[in-house]
């Protein structure tokens, strides 16, 4: 039985199909192997790390430098737990640690990120709730729709009868604010057929967002970008793409005002969970501005329809940016403080219509 295993199935193999991310080091904490999940949660390939010092690699790692001693001393295992790790300058992590002992004067350490349970568990509320808020907005949308149609109509059968300029103001004042209701409940409606996907270049789609942005934006604010050219085409309905993020960009251009930066950057991202579906590849895509912030009050609520900061806001931009994307299998999340907005949209690289 252990011979015919040993023949087909490879220690290697095993480590690299293990969930846990497992790091071996000597005894001078230099790294000596790593499997694939290690490489992906440290975002960091073996051949980079191989014999290098494991907290010059990753400073963030440096909580863990009492325990390995000790373990090292005593030959004893250690547990770190929910330790907040920086592991770039854009990601922290929670993460246990088990560190073991082994023979040779070795030392076996495992990660188990616990903060993606959180996460995950958070998104799918998210998810769950952007359903039935879609639902209920289109219900409300049809009712205001039909009426809506009626008005109009009477209003222009109205005009046509009367033949004072005054009096025919008014009926086009009727006519063109039934219009204004249209396109707003049309918004609410989104996309009217379930949306066609093709393989879509998500630079050449930022690229679109980036010209109508550069076009409204005042002189004293800057539009960078920061392109991962390897991220290969995904599967988009592209105008509904550019729509989504033409949302976010907007709204960080009237959170600046007159002058500030904004930065679309995009990146991917291998093994990612967007709810609780895991992805081999996803883009992530960052719309970051260094405006005021978002008002702390808002800040759980601007997914939410007609939640609005603005004077002049309807508070539909965001849910409708949110429902785009999530019918590409994607999910938009936001961070912010004063200086740093961080809009960040997922959005998985292979198909999801399984
Ligand atoms: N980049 C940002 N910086 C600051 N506040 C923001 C940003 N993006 C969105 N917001 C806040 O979220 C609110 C909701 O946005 P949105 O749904 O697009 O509706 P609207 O733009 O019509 O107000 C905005 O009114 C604003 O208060
Ligand atoms: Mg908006």
């Amino acid at each position: 039985m252990t011979e015919a295993l040993n023949e087909t199935v490879s220690v290697t193999d095993i480590l690299d199909h293990l969930t846990r991310a497992v790091v071996l080091v000597d005894g001078d904490c230099r790294v000596e192997r790593m499997n694939a999940s290690a490489e992906s949660l440290l975002q960091v390939s073996s051949r980079q790390a191989l014999g290098e010092a494991l907290f010059k690699l990753f400073p963030g790692l440096g909580v863990l430098e009492e325990a390995i001693a000790h373990a090292l001393l005593d030959g004893a295992s250690y547990t770190e737990r929910e330790m907040r790790v920086l592991l770039n300058a854009e990601r922290t992590v929670t993460l246990d640690c088990a560190i073991t002992p082994i023979p040779g004067n070795y030392l076996l350490l495992e990660f188990e990120q616990i903060d993606r349970h959180l996460r995950i568990s958070r998104e799918n509320r998210l998810i769950a709730q952007n359903q039935a808020i879609r639902e209920l907005i289109r219900g409300l949308a049809h009712e205001i729709k039909n009426p809506l149609g009626g008005l109009r109509g009477a209003a222009q059968l109205l005009e046509a009868e009367l033949s004072s300029p005054e009096l025919k103001e008014y009926t086009g004042i009727i006519i063109s604010e039934a219009d204004r209701l249209r396109t707003l409940v049309n918004g609410l409606l989104g996309p009217e057929s379930r949306i066609e996907k093709q393989p879509t270049n998500l630079h050449e789609v930022l690229e679109r967002v980036r010209h109508l942005a550069v076009a409204e934006a005042p002189v004293g604010v800057d539009i960078k970008r920061d392109y991962d050219p390897s991220i290969p085409d995904l599967p988009a309905a592209g105008d509904q793409l550019i729509q989504a993020l033409l949302n976010l960009v907007r709204n960080a251009l009237q959170a600046l005002g007159d002058e500030g930066t904004i930065t679309l950057q995009t990146r991917s991202q291998r093994r990612f969970t967007i709810g609780d579906k895991q992805h081999r590849l996803v883009a992530r895509i960052d719309i970051i501005d260094n405006g005021p912030g978002i008002p702390p009050a808002l800040q759980d609520q601007i997914f939410y329809p007609m939640v609005t900061g603005r004077a002049e806001g309807t508070g539909i931009g965001l849910p409708i940016a949110q429902n785009l994307v999530n019918q590409h299998g994607g999910l938009i999340e936001c961070s912010s403080e004063p200086g740093r907005t961080v809009f960040t949209v997922w959005l998985p690289l292979e198909d999801s219509n399984d």
